[in-house]
């Protein structure tokens, strides 16, 4: 999306935007059951603390909803909220190490 010396393009940088919003969005619905038949790093927390959750994954997709797509600049400014958004839900809903 920023990537130095590329061309700026603005109608890819809105594809993204958009497809960011889609999966964003569509985070809470593919973990509402909980899964056991497949290897996953999802932390029991997701279950025990589902607003919580849910309020992480509705928060990135605010942040999605923001980008700016208006030029490289305005996008970079929008990026690290998003950036942190999904970083942060990893942190305390995202196992580390080896699948269990
Ligand atoms: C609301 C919480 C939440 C948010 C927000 C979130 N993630 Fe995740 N993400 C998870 C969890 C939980 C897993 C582990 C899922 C598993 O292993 O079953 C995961 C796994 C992943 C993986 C590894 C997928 C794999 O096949 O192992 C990637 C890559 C990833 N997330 C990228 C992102 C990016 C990029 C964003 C932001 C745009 C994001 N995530 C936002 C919760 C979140």
């Amino acid at each position: 999306m920023t990537t130095g010396g590329a061309l700026f393009d603005r109608k890819q940088a809105d594809r993204d935007r958009r497809a960011l919003i889609r999966t964003t969005r569509a985070i809470s619905g593919l973990f509402r059951h909980p899964r056991t038949d497949a290897p996953s790093r999802a932390s029991h927390g997701i279950w025990h603390r589902w607003d919580e959750f849910r309020a992480r994954a509705k928060h990135a997709a605010r942040a999605a909803r923001h980008l700016d797509t208006q030029s490289r600049a305005t996008l970079q400014q929008g990026l690290p909220y998003l950036v942190r958004a999904c970083l942060q839900c990893h942190d305390q809903f995202r196992l580390n190490g080896h699948f269990k």
